[in-house]
């Protein structure tokens, strides 16, 4: 990695080859043009300098075939490259189904990364070679970004949002991490390492470290100690609607719209519940923005995510018969 010149970073991740030669493409046409263009140019100055032998040619119409030639070609080549290009960012903006999810909360002027398992790291992130990982992240402060060139992948950590992004490294190693966003003075060392273990090595990891709970044991803890599940029970009639299978499901608010309970969904009814009220409940749910950390946040948003929904297909037939629990959100979900 270190020692032998090279124009780009390693490649390491299963878009970085695509993203390389795409981008080895652009640079190639535009040197090509940019050469051809100096040429013809140099070479009509010579050739069409002021003499007296030469005339000059009044112009006007009548290229119809040449107008048609240079505007169709770039059309085509701009095409290709639009084409190309979508085709490689929708691949790096799709996180596969079965990736692996670890949650990442930057702050000045550190990464702080947690796995569900319970393992937490600052400025590292080990994660095993050849499986997805889908990293979701936010900020505590300031915008950063989080950005490993081996892996050609960068994504923004915005303060109150989740954003999202995925890679699957394919080469075992140590690799850069750093932020790309100016965050204040301590910028420059915001700055870690991926490490990349083959997966064996990697449940190794996992299972090591200090005696921390797993994620969703602390999210539960949570859950409890603010009382989310005096009101949020699994039953119904209760006081706000059950979580059990909410997740990633369309919900019914009272303002009329539907929404999926994604990730950004969850966050928003637990910081500002009067804006993610569900249809036929009382708009009675506090804040609790000020009262978790991101981090406890992200605890409390994978435990939800691990509540399962009951498995009866019956469920569905329920909805819509009016009574309030029927609209439940956890039924809600007809795609
Ligand atoms: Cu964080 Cu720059």
């Amino acid at each position: 990695m270190i020692g032998r010149f090279s124009l780009l970073p390693e490649q390491a991740s299963t878009v970085a080859g695509q993203v390389d030669t795409l981008y080895f493409f652009l640079v190639a046409l535009s040197a090509f043009f940019s050469v051809l263009i100096a040429f013809v140019l140099f070479a009509f100055v010579i050739r069409y300098r002021r003499s007296r032998a030469r005339k000059v040619v009044p112009t006007g119409g009548g290229f119809l075939a040449l107008e048609l030639t240079w505007t169709v070609i770039p059309f085509i080549l701009v095409m290709i490259i639009f084409g190309w290009g979508a085709r490689v960012f929708v691949t790096m903006r799709t996180p596969p189904d079965d990736a692996m999810q670890v949650y990442v909360v930057g702050k000045q002027w550190m990464w702080k990364a947690q796995h569900i398992e319970g393992r937490r790291e600052i400025n590292e992130l080990h994660v095993p070679v050849g499986r997805p990982v889908r990293l979701l992240l936010t900020s505590e402060d300031v915008i950063h970004s989080f950005y490993v060139p081996a892996f050609r992948v960068k994504q923004d950590a915005v303060p109150g949002r989740y954003t999202s992004m995925w890679f699957e490294a394919d080469k075992v190693g140590e690799y850069h991490l750093f932020c790309a966003e100016f965050c204040g003075t301590a910028h420059a060392r915001m700055i870690g390492r991926i490490v990349v273990m083959e997966p064996a090595e990697f449940q190794n990891w996992l299972s090591g470290g200090s005696g921390s709970g797993d994620m969703l044991a602390e999210g539960e803890k949570l859950f409890e100690q603010l009382g989310c599940r005096s009101c949020h029970q699994a039953e119904t009639g209760s006081r706000g609607p059950t979580l059990a299978g909410l997740f990633n499901k369309q919900v019914q608010l009272a303002d009329g719209r539907t929404v999926v309970a994604d990730d950004t969904y969850l966050r928003e009814a637990i910081l500002n519940p009067q804006a993610a009220v569900v249809a036929g409940y009382q708009p009675i749910m506090p804040t609790f923005k000020g009262q978790v950390s991101e981090e406890s946040l992200l605890q409390l948003l994978a435990y939800i995510k691990s509540l399962q929904g009951p498995k009866a297909a019956g469920a569905d037939a329920a909805a819509g018969s009016g009574k309030a629990h029927a609209m439940l959100p956890v039924h809600g979900g007809q795609s």
